[in-house]
């Protein structure tokens, strides 16, 4: 069988500034698609890197006093060193310094000039420095750049240009016949929508009057080429383009990790370049949301540009990744927060899982001395967690493939709680207690154990210091590429009796008192309560407490009666991201037909609960008393999936 590969790459970052939690998400991410996709049976190659050329890089030089080539090592550096302390293991790091780099760029220029796609122009316009690019009136906000506030510049000045009009009809029936390509579709809706009015051409160049740390023209030594006819290059120069053996292997699989920010020269630019080259157009690209922190939006002028390392070193890294996984949903915006960031460690790694893995090898201490004891799992068909284990494998597959982390976590964590349970259900220290009981004693625990190694396995690409240290403990075997693969997983009964499993330290400490390493959050300001209030609801929840309630948009796709209730309805929402099924207590006063279309506010976060046999995934707000009932809306049409608050 030929070996399936894939090829996963983040975008390179710019070198004006230090790494900060954004970097870290997308890294992170294409790094745990990495290691899933090998648990998968692919062979993976994975790069990251720097883009280190243009104004702002020459500007931040100016700034440290230092010569843009000093300046781009030094901060470059900074990059290369951050990942391997967030347990990330690219193949390649790729900078656009780099001599083979600059090469590749220079061939793909002199091709699509020789094909007459590059023209010389005389042009006009507004000019954002931060942006690097031109923008039209109609983008600009109050005539400010709407990313960075300030006013561009009238900028006049000749440039070479790349003739884009004529591949915007390939590339949206592209778009529209390879479903995928753009993804979650939220993002596709955006750039079709986007490319519904005539693509302007792109200016390619600066003159090296005005700049000179660029990739000169192969066509004219006057001009360098600029930003992106540099930049999105990396990722085929990376893999040796045209000849090399990565590039034959690789780029077939390539799908591009970015975040909403750069959707437009990754979806637009990016695959016309290539179509202009006749290259093969890449796979697909996975676009992700921002996270705010503390609820704005990351600036150094609000003072709340987290640092990765400070936070992984505050809380470590495996739980720094399994928050940032657990928390995003792929697609969307986030918010960290330090105080949400704790309660995750508390209530899902060191209650739920860290719990439960002391509870179970202690009593496997206990009672058998620590020796896997000799058990029939066939014999004890009702003790059996293995179509649980199965459950989650399956649901962890299916999520990771999609690149829906937080569900294919949610569905392990499922798996956990399930184990918790049957612990409290079967009394394994009351089974200790006769001879009688003690075959199912073992079969309890047995049991469990696999349902921890099944955990263990399952959270190698989100966190694989804990994995080997829980499978360690479980005296499995570490393969030599430190993971099993999904299909080894699924097998029951693979921790052998006679085995020695450890009593294990504890996997993931309480954290009592937040230690505020990272950023302060604001306590909601004290307001007087209204007439209409008790007293007793006098606020008293900080922002934190707020922050912890994921309220979203979501707007009704269908909706049912709960036979047997005249009450209940159950919701099918469409949340952006997901379909959520919502059983809602407003069927007394709305009909199923008055909601679909409809859009509310959904707790999203809110733990799965059954009702009346149905599953409920989040609740729906409305205001009421007991005589009647609205739903809470919105007075313009909404995103699905957008946050509230
Ligand atoms: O755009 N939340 O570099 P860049 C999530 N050099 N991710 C964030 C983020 C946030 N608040 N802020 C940044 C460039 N990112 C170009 C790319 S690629 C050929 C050239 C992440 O340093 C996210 O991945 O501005 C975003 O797309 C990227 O950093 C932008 O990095
Ligand atoms: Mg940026």
């Amino acid at each position: 069988m030929q070996t399936r590969t894939q090829f996963f790459t983040t975008p390179i970052y710019y070198v004006n500034a230090k790494p900060h939690l954004g970097h870290a998400y997308t890294t992170i991410a294409a790094d745990v698609a990495t290691r899933f996709k090998q648990m998968d049976a692919h062979d993976t190659h994975f790069l990251t890197g720097t883009d280190e050329h243009g104004d702002k890089i020459v500007q931040a030089a100016q700034k440290e006093n230092l010569r843009p080539n000093v300046y781009v090592d030094k901060i470059s550096r900074l990059f290369q060193d951050l990942w391997p302390r967030l347990c990330i293991r690219n193949d390649q790091f790729i900078r656009t310094t780099d001599p083979a780099h600059i090469q590749v760029v220079t061939n793909l220029l002199t091709r699509i000039h020789d094909k007459g796609d590059i023209y010389f122009s005389s042009y006009e316009g507004q000019y954002c420095f931060g942006c690097e690019r031109f923008y039209q009136d109609r983008e600009l906000v109050d005539g400010k750049c709407p990313d960075h506030g300030v006013a561009p510049s009238l900028i006049k000045e000749s440039n070479y240009f790349f003739k884009m009009g004529q591949y915007q009809d390939w590339l949206i029936d592209h778009i529209k016949t390879h479903p995928g390509f753009i993804h979650p579709g939220q993002y596709e809706t955006e750039l079709l929508s986007f490319l519904k009015e005539p693509l302007e051409d792109l200016c390619i160049s600066r003159p090296k009057s005005r700049l000179t740390w660029g990739i000169t023209l192969p066509f004219d030594d006057n001009f360098v080429t600029y930003v992106w006819f540099d930049a999105l290059v990396n990722y085929i120069s990376a893999l040796g383009y045209p000849d090399g053996p990565l590039f034959q292997k690789f780029w077939p699989g390539a799908r591009h990790f970015v975040a909403k920010d750069i959707i437009k020269p990754h979806g637009i630019y990016w695959p016309i370049m290539l179509k202009a080259a006749d290259i093969d157009i890449f796979d697909g690209l996975n676009v992700h949301g921002f996270w705010n922190v503390s609820g704005s939006k990351m600036s150094k002028s609000v003072g709340n540009v987290t640092d990765p390392v400070a936070v992984t070193d505050t809380y470590g890294v495996d739980a720094f990744r399994y928050f940032l996984m657990r928390e995003m949903v792929f697609g969307l915006d986030a918010n960290f927060t330090e105080d949400v960031l704790v309660s995750r460690i508390n209530a899902d790694l060191a209650n739920d899982l860290g719990n439960l893995f002391s509870r179970v090898l202690s009593m496997h201490g206990k009672y058998f001395k620590g020796i896997v004891p000799q058990m029939d799992f066939d014999r004890h068909p009702d003790l059996s967690l293995e179509s649980d284990a199965q459950k989650a494998i399956h649901t962890f597959h299916k999520a990771m493939a999609g690149y829906e982390f937080h569900k294919a976590l949610a569905g392990v964590w499922q798996f956990i709680s399930r184990m918790n349970k049957y612990v409290d259900e079967n009394e394994p220290w009351n089974l200790a207690k006769e001879a009688s009981t003690r075959p199912m004693l073992a079969a309890v625990i047995c049991n469990l154990l696999e349902g921890l190694r099944t955990v263990a396995c399952l959270i190698h690409p989100v966190m694989p210091g804990t994995s080997r240290k829980m499978l360690a403990a479980l005296g499995m075997a570490i393969p030599d590429k430190g993971f099993y693969l999904l299909a080894q997983i699924h097998s029951w009964g693979q921790i052998q009796p006679g085995t020695r499993v450890d009593k294990p330290g504890i996997l993931f400490p309480r954290i009592d008192v937040p230690p505020k390493a990272v950023s302060q959050d604001k306590t909601a300001p004290e307001k007087k309560a209204s007439a209409e209030y008790t007293p007793e609801l006098k606020p008293h929840i900080t922002i934190g407490d707020f922050d912890r309630i994921d309220l979203r948009t979501g707007t009704i796709l269908s909706a049912q009666k709960i036979a047997g209730s005249d009450k209940l309805l159950t919701l099918q929402v469409d949340l952006g991201a997901d379909t959520r099924q919502v059983v809602a207590g407003i069927g007394k006063y709305y009909t199923p037909k008055d909601l679909v279309g409809k859009q509310v506010v959904v707790v999203a976060n809110l733990a799965e609960a059954t009702l009346m046999g149905v599953t409920s995934q989040g609740m729906v707000l409305a205001a009421g008393t007991k005589k009647e009932l609205v739903l809470a809306g919105f007075d313009a049409p909404v995103l699905p999936g957008t946050a509230v608050k």
